[in-house]
């Protein structure tokens, strides 16, 4: 199993290998932004990987993300398999609230 940690809320998923990105975002219950049924297609998935070894981008996430005018530093969570400790953000996840 490998862990992945969702800044800035610390909360830490154990995932088996070569699961999807995005499916653990979801699984953590962390939003995350897709338009185009996670088919690399829209661009809006796109995560910060803080630290772990992530494959090296593909022709279709490269092409993918010119079109979206992605950043280059992100990621898209909808390409990415986990294999290894991750730790991941996106912009739009917030700390968490104190009730
Ligand atoms: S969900 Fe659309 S590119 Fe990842």
């Amino acid at each position: 199993m490998l862990r992945v940690r969702f800044e800035p809320r610390g909360d830490t998923l154990e995932i088996p290998g070569g699961t999807r990105l995005i499916d653990a975002v979801r699984e953590a219950g962390l939003p995350i932004a897709s338009s185009c049924g996670d088919d690399l297609i829209c661009g809006k998935c796109g995560v910060r990987i803080l630290s772990g070894k992530v494959s090296r981008e593909k022709g279709s996430e490269r092409e993918a993300k010119r079109r979206n005018r992605v950043p280059p530093e992100l990621r898209l969570a909808c390409a990415l398999r986990v294999h290894d400790d991750l730790v991941v953000t996106a912009d739009y996840w917030g700390e968490r609230q104190n009730s």
